[in-house]
This record gives structure tokens, sequence and C-alpha cells, in this order.
């Protein structure tokens, strides 16, 4: 008896993987799993559309290794445990070879041990957590991460702002706050400044007006916020309201256009880190910003800019096809040895050298949101 529903599931599961995509040996299968809907659609979104210019572009130049590589794409609706089971799916169902994404740190790290244990490499465009990479050898990440990203932060809020005192504000649920909450108070304290009260918050919470009158009262010269956007643009509204007229700075999780929209004038002047601006260019990254302007639209139909997300959602394909080419095959295996190896490829966000935690090491930009876009300050390199 308790044999038959196994059996009927695993009838089912044979049906669907012939009956559902091309036969596999028509073309190579790369999964992607992103946040196309939910508090974080920009970030998928725009990673997503990077990943899509990538493959067209492959495959209008013949596809790799003589097939066409077939993008299929997931979406976990920004939601904590959907990662996991939509990773799960393009693996075991639709029979991926690769695994592209996440943005979010804590999605990423939902489906690396799933990718590590099915020996699938997975590359992350843009997580900047440490721990992602640091799950298995077949995880890499195209990006810098958070130790490097939080002492850049550090030395912009003490030589830039001039900051002595610096409120910090952490979202609790993300793994990315977190760290780089974490790496900002260090650097800051060894640059002799002092973090003079820290509180924490939940991502997706609406009120955050007992905290900020907290942090008010501890009279900081500035607050920095590693949070994602939506929540990022809510507290700098509700600081303005509370009369707590001083800088709020964050990482590259404030990077959308939503911060702005949402934000308005409160969050004017402000500023925050991230991986690429689309006005500091290398001649490779000039022609992705051409072709991405050309295939992507604005809601009001003029062409769009790229954005951090979308520049490493196109390198994390591109490597991912080069490492494929140079491997002469799609076996996990041999696909992460290559990649693992990797060196000065030229992409979009410039030279990506894969280093040997599997992470990559690259300047960041500093950016400030001027007149409700956002204004290139200047690049540190590591
Ligand atoms: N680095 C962030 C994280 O790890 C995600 C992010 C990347 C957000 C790039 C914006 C731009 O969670």
């Amino acid at each position: 008896m308790r044999w038959l529903p196994l059996l009927a599931i695993a009838a089912l599961l044979g049906t669907l993987g012939t009956g559902c995509s091309k036969k596999s040996s028509d073309v190579i299968k790369v999964g992607e799993f992103a946040s196309l809907s939910g508090k974080e659609a920009t970030f998928g979104n725009s990673s997503h559309e990077g990943t899509v210019l990538a493959v067209e572009e492959i495959n209008a130049a013949g596809g790799v290794l003589g097939k066409k590589i077939e993008l299929l794409t997931e979406d976990n609706l920004s939601k904590a445990g959907e990662s996991g089971t939509v990773v799960s799916k393009l693996i075991d169902r639709d029979g991926v070879v690769a695994i592209l994404g996440e943005v979010a740190s804590s999605r990423s790290l939902e489906a690396a041990p799933i990718c590590q244990r099915s020996k699938i490499p997975m590359i992350s465009p843009s997580s900047t957590n440490p721990k992602v990479t640091e799950t298995g050898d077949y995880i890499f990440r195209v990006c810098f991460i958070d130790p490097f990203q939080g002492t850049v932060m550090a030395n912009f809020a003490s030589k830039t702002l001039k900051a002595k005192k610096v409120a910090v504000f952490t979202d609790v649920k993300s793994d990315y706050s977190k760290g780089l909450a974490k790496y900002f108070k260090e650097g800051f304290i060894k640059s002799g400044g002092e973090i003079s009260v820290e509180l924490d918050f939940n991502g997706g919470d609406k009120d955050f007006k007992a905290q900020l009158t907290a942090i008010k009262a501890a009279s900081p010269d500035a607050v920095f916020l590693p949070g994602y956007y939506t929540d990022a643009a809510l507290i700098c509204i509700q600081a303005k309201q509370l009369g707590l007229n001083v800088p709020l700075f964050g990482g590259d999780g404030w990077e959308s256009e939503d911060l702005v929209k949402i934000g308005k004038e409160a969050v004017e002047g402000n500023f925050f880190s991230t991986h690429y601006h689309p006005d500091v260019s290398s001649a490779k990254s000039k022609q992705f910003v051409e072709a991405y302007r050309k295939r992507f639209k604005n809601q009001d139909g003029t062409p769009k800019s790229p954005d951090a997300m979308a520049a490493l959602g196109y390198d994390s394909a591109m490597i991912l096809a080069e490492a494929m080419k140079r491997a002469a095959t799609t076996d996990g295996a041999k696909v992460r040895d290559v990649l693992a190896a990797m060196k000065d490829f030229e992409g979009a966000t410039g030279k990506t050298t894969i280093n040997e935690k599997r992470d990559a090491t690259k300047p960041a930009v500093i950016l400030q949101v001027k007149d409700g876009a956002f204004k290139y300050v200047e690049t540190i390199s590591p």
C-alpha cells in the first residue's frame, strides 16, 4: 500500500520530464532562479534581463558546443523557503546543467547546498555574503564580498562623511544585512570611529519609528543601513518625519529605481555602495549598455539603462558559457574546474578573476541619490 503513491509520483514525474521541454540532446538547459515578483522584484527582474541578454547573444553567435542554451527561469516570489523548492525542481525535473542566481544572499544560501549536493555548478551574480561560496566547491560568484564592501563604507563614513559616531540599523532577517553590518562596524572602529547605537528591524516591517527615535536620541553623525531598497526607502521617510536629519547610507541592497519611487525627497543626498555604474565603462561595458538599452525599455517606453544586477547577471551567464566552451562539456565537475581557474574574463563589469574562495575581487563604486537618479561619486579598488 505504501509503495503505490511513490510509484505513481515517479511515473508522473517521468511523463512530465519528457513531455515538458525540448529533448535534452537538442539544447543545453541552464536554470535561473530570481525574485521576479514580491518585495525585491526589481533585483530579480534586472538580473534576469541581464541574463537573458547574455543568453540571446550567446545563441545568436552559434551557442555553446554546437547547441543553443535554453534558459529555464523560476520565480521565488522574494520569499524565504521558495528558492530551495524551485532549484530542486530545476535540477531534478528539468535536468539543468548549471544554476544562475540569486541576487539576495539568503536566497542563494538556500539553493547552494542543493547545487553542491547535486554537483551542479551555481554562479551567483551578486550575492555578497561570504557564506554563499563557503557552502562548497561547486558554488561561485562574479562579484566582491561584504568584508570588502563593509570596509569601503566604513572608510567612506570616516573620510568622506567625516563621521565620528555612526548608528547601525540592521535587518535581522537577512544574512546580507547582518554580515554587512558586522564588517562595517569592524572597519569603522578600526578607522577610529565609534558605533553610537545598534538597532534591528525585520525586512518587511512598516513602522520603524521606535528604533529611529532611539537612534535620534543617540545623536549619531550618520546612520548605516545595510538593508534592501523597500525597507531603506521607508526608513529614510520615517527618519525625516522624526527630524533625524543626518545622512543615511547603505550598501548595494539600496540599488533599485523603487528606492527613489518610494522614498522620493527623503532619499535625496544619501549614499550607497554598489558594483557598477553605466557611466564608468570599458569598451566591453559600453557595448553591453548599448545592447541592453536597445533590448529593454522603461515603462514609459524610453530605453532602460542597466544597473549592477543587470550587468552582473549578464556576466554570470557569459562566464558560464565560456567555462562550458573551455571544458568542451557540460559535465558539472569539469565545468567547475574551469570556473575555478577563470582569470581576467572581460565582461560588462570589467575583468572577473575567480579566486581560491570562488569569489571575484572587484572595485566598488559609491553612488549618491541626486535629483531622483543615482550619480556616480567614486570608485574604490580593493
Ligand atoms: N549583495 C546583496 C546580497 O547579497 C544583493 C544585491 C546585489 C543587491 C547587487 C543589489 C545589487 O544580498
